[in-house]
């Protein structure tokens, strides 16, 4: 079975430059190009919920020239690649806070998530200034104007940036590290979860497969004893 919602840790673009002695923007440029890779070839196998972690709310202590590289990387990805995402039927979703970033940005951003908007045949969620203690922190507020006292597992995943979609199959997390780095924890409760060694920018479609060959081994029983398959 393909998994219907694969959330990616697309981590080791710094590392990558560095292994080339290369200003670690370039391996953020070359990260660029494995998220067009891997949208596309997520589309392709039937996947139907694609998030990957772009910008976490701990990444604003990098370097200004850093996250204003980033700030240029998704502008022009979102300008190069909505018509073609708009194309393919991919819905954009944003996760996360954005009206921490610069206006010009932000509208950008909000723009082509309108635009896609009808699309159904794929949703891509990128994670922006996202934190998953800040997005549950958002949900009880926002159940709490609105009076819920005794919230249930359904009525608080209501309230999280990932509404109305199911909770990933498969988390992939590339470079190596053994952590969950404040990444969707609410919604990974019952995720399988896969580590590469691979390096962001040097993921590709095969090692996408090959990820999804490792769940498909996988016997998931959500705490109970016999598999779900
Ligand atoms: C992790 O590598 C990568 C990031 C924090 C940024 C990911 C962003 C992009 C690939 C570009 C922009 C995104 C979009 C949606 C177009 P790292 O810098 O933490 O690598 P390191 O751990 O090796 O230093």
């Amino acid at each position: 079975m393909i998994p219907g919602h694969v959330a990616i840790i697309m981590d080791g673009n710094g590392r990558w430059a560095k292994k080339k002695s290369l200003p670690r923007v370039f391996g953020h440029r070359q990260g660029v190009r494995t998220i067009k890779e891997i949208v596309k070839a997520a589309n392709g196998l039937g996947i139907k919920v694609l998030t990957l972690y772009a910008f976490s709310t701990e990444n604003w202590k990098r370097p200004r020239s850093e996250i204003k590289s980033l700030f240029f990387l998704i502008r022009q990805f979102i300008r190069k690649e909505l018509g073609e995402l708009n194309d393919l039927g991919i819905r954009l979703r944003i996760l996360g806070d954005l009206s921490k970033f610069p206006e010009n940005v932000e509208t950008e951003i909000r723009n082509a998530c309108m635009i896609t908007s009808q699309n159904t045949k794929f949703e891509l969620n990128i994670a922006l200034n996202y934190g998953a203690r800040q997005e549950l922190i958002r949900a009880f507020e926002i159940m709490s104007k609105q009076g819920i006292k005794k919230p249930t597992e359904e009525i608080v995943s209501s309230f999280l940036y990932t509404c109305g979609q199911s909770d990933p199959d498969l988390l992939i997390r590339t470079s190596g590290e053994l952590r969950v780095s404040n990444f969707l924890l609410w919604q990974i409760a019952y995720s399988e979860i896969y580590v590469t060694n691979k390096l962001w920018p040097d993921f590709t479609w095969n090692d996408l497969r090959a990820a999804i060959t490792a769940f498909q081994k996988r016997r998931r029983r959500f705490g109970g004893l016999y598999s779900k398959r």
